[in-house]
């Protein structure tokens, strides 16, 4: 079969070779080089390294747990259950992952977990280790790597997946196929602040929405607490706080026990929108402090962030650093299957780009590197089996987002000067971003639909970028406005009278 696998992340990669090992003909296709996106930035680990005490179903439940009840079980247990293999898989293509100092595996905690299962390599180079051993992996196989190659658009004819059209040397190129996997992440560009790099607009979504494959969870948008300013942001990892850095305000006060009982390690959405708040009231941003963990262990566990850190003039083993959220990773995608099936007979997604039910309204820290293996190898493994031939089994979703719902419906474009892509990602930050009201996500979607009905016809990867952004947006809005109530990384101030609040049951936040 003809397969074309869109995206070069730890799933697209991982689908590709699946793939390619079960004998069929691959094309390979990513917009900036091989092995580019957010993979190679990842510096928490895999979930999945379980010590004694430890097992999958201790990792299902804190999966579940995190998710704020709107997880689906079933893809919970598929992502425990192959974890372990994925991981061997990576070992064996040449991942080496960090040995604690009597040879075993070392294994970190992260926020929401109740065991230390996380996996790292090169301390916090865990994305880039991953993505260089499966890099290589695909080029020595003869597969047709496609690189600087965009995706505009999904070939659909008769119900049927055909192929895709690219963006390739400043032309639009059909690739003809029998299946496609996308593998495109999310869409972090949406916003001011993000852990994302430049290339992550959304495109894989929003072909997938121009063609009516469904679309689910877009309001669930993970924002990483612990940023360092700047442009771009730089993340502080997880891991710093599992091992022991703690969060202070201007008084030194560890504030986020004001929140939750975890502190700094509860849930993302809790720390994040915890930081913000205390950052507001007290007008600087709030510290993490990790001089307690010493300069030798800090340069030693955490490499990238000590060197970058310091590149930025901070010496974190002497003065805290400040930190401000930014938003990380999206929960919500295209709707699939446990075996990566979308709604559209042949095409299949993994990874961020996907919505397998995996994260429901909270993900939690580090399974994305274990769902894009775990998915991207089940998606190679469903090519080979027929396709159901009733609707793909989809776990119902509280406020579907693939089409216009009774909140959104008079909601007409206004006029407006020409789009800004920072205005855009500025609005987003503004209104659907750490916390979000009616008012707010109504005009925000007013403006964006007068932006794209003002949009100049697409030219280039920049323009193309800019008409999936805005497409993204508005079906983002739209969810957020159809969900009325705060749930996990969705927080309304306004939560409907009524409304019931389906918050995680330990937060203890205050309004
Ligand atoms: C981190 O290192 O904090 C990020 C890990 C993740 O997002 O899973």
């Amino acid at each position: 079969m003809n397969v074309v696998v869109v995206g070069s992340g730890i799933a697209g990669l991982t689908a590709a070779l699946h793939a390619h090992e079960l004998g069929h003909a691959v094309t390979l296709v990513t917009k900036s080089a091989l092995g580019g996106g957010c993979t190679p930035l990842a510096q928490g680990g895999v979930a999945g390294g379980y010590g004694p005490g430890d097992g999958p179903a201790a990792h299902a439940a804190d999966t579940i747990s995190a998710g704020a009840g709107l997880c689906d079980p079933a893809a919970v247990d598929a992502l425990v259950a192959d974890g372990a293999a994925r991981i061997a898989e990576l070992r064996a293509r040449g991942v080496a992952f960090d040995r604690a100092p009597g040879g075993a595996l070392a294994r970190g905690r992260e926020a929401a977990h109740t065991h230390a299962r996380i996996l790292h390599a090169g301390g916090d180079a865990t994305g880039a280790a991953i993505s260089a051993a499966l890099c290589a992996a695909v080029q020595r196989t003869p597969m047709s790597v496609r690189e600087r190659t965009m995706l505009l658009d999904l070939i659909v004819e008769a119900g049927r997946i055909r192929g895709i059209t690219v963006l390739r040397d400043g032309g639009a190129v059909e690739i003809r196929a029998d299946a496609v996997i996308l593998a495109t992440g999310g869409a972090g560009q949406l916003y001011a602040h993000t852990t994302n790099p430049i290339e992550t607009t959304g495109d894989g979504i929003a072909a997938a929405l121009r063609v009516g494959a469904a679309i689910a969870d877009l309001e669930f948008v993970q924002f990483h607490p612990t940023t360092l300013p700047g442009v771009p942001v730089f993340l502080l990892s997880e891991a710093v706080r599992g091992e022991g850095a703690v969060l202070r305000d201007s008084d030194g006060r560890r504030f986020v026990f004001d929140s939750h009982p975890d502190g700094e390690l509860a849930p993302r959405d809790v720390v994040a929108r915890a930081i913000a708040g205390q950052a507001a009231r007290q007008g600087t941003p709030v510290h993490l402090d990790a001089t307690g963990l010493g300069a030798d262990a800090l340069a030693r566990r955490f490499p990238t962030i000590d060197r970058v850190t310091r590149d930025r003039g901070f010496d974190w083993s002497r003065e805290p650093l400040p930190v401000t959220p930014a938003a990380h990773y999206l929960m919500g995608g295209v709707v699939t299957d446990r075996h990566g099936r979308t709604t559209i007979p042949g095409l299949y997604a993994a990874g961020e780009i996907a919505r397998t039910g995996v994260h429901g309204a909270n993900r939690l820290a580090s399974n994305s590197l274990l769902e894009g293996a775990v998915f991207g190898a089940r998606a190679a493994a469903a090519l080979d089996e027929p396709w159901p031939t009733a609707a793909v089994d989809i776990t119902p979703c509280p406020s579907p987002t693939d089409g216009t719902t009774a909140a959104d419906a008079d909601v007409a474009p206004e006029p407006l000067p020409p789009f800004d892509r920072a205005a855009l990602q500025r609005l987003l930050w503004d209104e659907v971003g750490l916390r979000r009201n009616g008012s707010g996500l109504q005009r925000a979607l007013r403006i964006v639909r007068g932006w794209a009905v003002g949009l100049p016809p697409a030219v280039d990867v920049r323009t193309y970028e800019d008409r999936n952004l805005l497409l993204v947006a508005d079906a983002t809005l739209r969810a957020a406005l159809a969900r009325p109530a705060s749930v996990g990384a969705h927080h309304r101030d306004d939560p409907a009278p009524g409304a019931p609040t389906m918050a995680h049951p330990s937060i203890l936040e205050t309004a």
